[in-house]
């Protein structure tokens, strides 16, 4: 493990992984190269998250607002998501060693059979691994998320399992695809957006932000130091003095 004496590391960080398509069009290629560079970044900062000791990390690959780009283009990011899922399958050994838990956030429906079936291998497989819980959010929305939840709450409601007066924050938050998962202390979003885009709303409600103008292609170990060194100056409050 890295040591960099970080004073406070954050529980839990999300990683919007924007500005793929303006990496590409800087350099005259199509989008679908910027997604295949970004591609490689995510498999790079996960990993040095890893090293670093931060026990939580979501990466925002595709949103439910997502499937109304070009149909090639989408095609290329599943393509892109199936080849880290057959990877995560052929090393499996290798992230069962380092104590890696893969979990997917989102919504199955709409995704492929083929992405169904490794996605839920990969999670099956890491599901007693608690070192490293790197998600990955594909067809994810955090309004859809709650949505999600507060449905299987209404449906133990009229089975008479719960009452309405016994449903409390913890009732709905459980129901989220990140499950028992700590809140998200810090969002980075990189391409110089100032926007959360629908990702982790629930988790993300007393999240650090940090934003930075580098292209998620271009981010480096270094631009994800500055993030928790930002982090570790911040003054969190939680609503208090
Ligand atoms: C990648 O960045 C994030 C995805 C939605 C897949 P973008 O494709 O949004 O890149 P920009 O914002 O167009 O530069
Ligand atoms: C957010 O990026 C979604 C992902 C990074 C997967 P977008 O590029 O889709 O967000 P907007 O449209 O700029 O808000
Ligand atoms: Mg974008």
């Amino acid at each position: 493990m890295e040591n960099k004496d970080f004073s406070v590391l954050p529980a839990h960080v999300g990683v919007i992984m924007d500005g793929n398509g303006r990496w590409a069009k800087n350099r005259g290629l199509p989008r679908s190269k910027g997604h295949i560079e970004g591609a490689k970044t995510f498999r790079k900062i996960g990993e040095y998250a890893g090293n670093l000791g931060i026990r939580h990390i979501s990466f925002y690959a595709f949103s439910t607002e997502n499937w109304s780009r070009p149909q090639e283009e989408v095609e290329a990011i599943m393509a892109l998501f199936g080849d880290y899922l057959h990877e995560a399958v052929d090393r499996l050994d290798e992230n069962i060693e380092k104590g890696i838990r893969l979990r997917f956030l989102g919504d199955r429906n709409g995704l492929s059979e083929e992405l169904i079936e490794l996605i839920d291998f990969v999670e099956e497989k890491t599901r007693d691994m608690d070192k490293v819980n790197l998600n990955i959010a594909v067809n994810y929305g955090g309004q859809q998320e709650i949505l999600h939840s507060v449905k299987n709450i209404a449906k133990d409601v009229k089975a008479g399992l719960i009452k309405p007066e016994d449903i409390t924050l913890d009732t709905i938050q459980r129901g989220l695809y990140t499950l028992e998962q700590p809140p998200v202390d810090l969002v980075i979003r990189p391409s110089g957006e100032q926007r959360l885009s629908n990702f982790l709303l629930w988790q993300s409600a007393y999240a650090e932000f940090w934003s930075s103008d580098v292209l998620w292609p271009d981010f480096t170990e270094k631009d994800f130091d500055e993030a928790l060194r930002a982090f570790e100056k911040r003054n969190r409050r939680f609503g208090g003095v």
